[in-house]
């Protein structure tokens, strides 16, 4: 019997990591992707998935541990889909973050540039500052976590090691109330129930939570008691909102939110700065690792205090913000509303005077404001994963801005715009990866642009 089918056991070296944080093996020249292994590991796995050159296995033992292999110290590691790195050292996960970029280089970019060391955090747990949490039920008792490693059974999280713990808190909280109460949670598999996720965010310097509720239906049954009894029991809880989403999909959050109770925005700090950040807007997850971050965006732009910079894909304005004390002029661009709204009072909050923000997408708004600004000294651009448009490219080298900083999460996309600018007639500095997801595959990096002189 053929042994690449399903079902098929094979021991296998893994030699190699995807950018999911799968083990790579190889048999007869064919890939093998295994979830829960490392380079360095002799495997024995099953094929559960076959296709002509590649298959997925799951791993059914360890028969040689890799060196950089260590025992996961979550008790939902084997099954979460949160986390893809459990099992794989701090140290060598930082390693590999800066493989996978000078990999993506080499595979899509054929670019030589150099690429640092991963700067990771001094201590790499609780540090996500947002956790959005499923619900449903499991034989009639009620679960409520994280989707387990692609499916949609929901893994019953008692604790968690990468999240604040304070949202674990008002998560096991907002568990128990929803259980006594009778709350009916959402059920996928036909779209009935009420309550599909509650999304938490934790702001790390006033210590203060947010909870989004996010419903099926307009109506929260039972939903004033809710929330009396998570604030009486979780003090620091400062504001509940509503996201409503009544469609049929994966997507988390719903067009409509209102604020149900208490505060409408949750305030945080990065380095200098304070933010407000609205329930549905983008804000970096690791906040620790954030200020590295914009640290590294501020000093790689020679800014002396006149220039005009923009700030594209600019969220809450944080990036633009973070740097206008050194600029001229900051002129942010973000499509999505909400967000705008957030960068406008941030200006405000922080006094900053010399920052204006448009929404709209990059690609549509950007031509039209080079024609109204002419001049554009710097940039930023933070796009989305799957990269920059090359309108916005583009536009950007025909207005010739000297120094542009390209902030990316992910190594495919960036490697792709690299080239792109290079043929526009743009050089890489050197790439630096930043850890702001330790134990996962994800992987960040910052890099200056800078126009060649003819
Ligand atoms: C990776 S986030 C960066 C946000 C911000 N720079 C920060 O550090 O918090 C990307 C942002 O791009 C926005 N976005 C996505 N597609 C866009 C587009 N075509 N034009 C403008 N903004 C876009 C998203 O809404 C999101 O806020």
């Amino acid at each position: 019997m053929s042994s690449w089918r399903v079902g098929a056991e094979h021991e296998l070296k893994i030699t190699g990591l995807s950018h999911e944080g799968s083990g790579v093996g190889r048999l007869n020249n064919r890939v093998v992707f295994v979830p829960q292994t490392i380079p360095g590991d002799r495997a024995r796995v099953r094929l559960v998935h076959v296709k002509e050159r590649l298959a997925y296995g799951e791993l059914l033992a360890i028969l040689e541990p890799s060196p950089d292999r260590r025992t996961p110290s979550c008790p939902h590691a084997p099954l979460c889909g949160g986390c893809q790195l459990q099992h794989m050292a701090y140290p060598a996960q930082l390693r590999w973050k800066r493989q996978q970029v000078l990999d993506a280089l080499e595979r899509l970019g054929g670019l030589e540039v150099e690429v640092r060391p991963t700067i990771g955090m001094e201590y790499p747990y609780h540090y996500r500052n947002k956790a959005q949490l499923p619900l449903g039920r499991r034989k009639e008792r009620l679960v409520m976590g994280f989707f387990q490693r692609g499916s949609h059974e929901i893994v019953d999280m008692s604790s968690c090691e990468i999240q604040h713990p304070s949202i674990t808190r008002l998560a096991l909280a907002v568990k128990r109330a929803v259980q006594e109460l009778g709350i009916e949670p959402y059920d996928e598999v036909r779209h009935t129930g009420v309550l599909r996720h509650a999304v938490i965010r934790v702001s790390f310097s006033h210590g203060k939570l947010m909870l989004i509720l996010v419903t099926r239906t307009r109506d929260l049954p039972r939903g004033e008691e809710l929330i009396a009894r998570l604030s009486r029991e979780v003090p620091e809880l400062s504001s509940v909102a509503q996201n409503i989403n009544p469609q049929v999909t994966n997507v988390i959050l719903g067009r409509e939110t209102k604020i149900l109770w208490g505060s409408e925005y949750l305030l945080d700090t990065i380095g200098h700065m304070s933010y407000a950040v609205s329930p549905t807007s983008f804000f970096q997850v690791n906040p620790v690792q954030t200020k590295v971050l914009y640290d590294l965006v501020r000093d790689s732009l020679p800014l002396t205090g006149g220039e005009t910079v923009l700030d594209l894909y600019c969220g809450a304005g944080t990036i633009g913000l973070y740097l206008a004390a050194r600029a001229g002029r900051v002129i942010g661009v973000e499509a999505v509303a909400p967000a705008v709204d957030d960068a406008r009072r941030n200006a405000q909050l922080n006094g900053i005077t010399n920052a204006e923000f448009y929404t709209g997408r990059a690609e549509e708004v950007l031509p039209g404001l080079i024609k109204k600004y002419r001049a554009v000294d710097g940039a930023v651009v933070d796009p989305p994963r799957k990269g920059c448009d090359p309108v916005v490219l583009e536009a950007l080298a025909k207005v010739g801005v000297p120094t542009l900083v390209y902030v990316s999460c992910n190594p495919a996309t960036l490697a792709r715009d690299l080239n792109y600018l290079a043929g526009l007639g743009y050089t890489a500095g050197a790439i630096q990866p930043v850890d702001m997801f330790p134990w996962t595959s994800h992987v960040e990096c910052v890099v200056l642009m800078s126009k060649v002189e003819k």
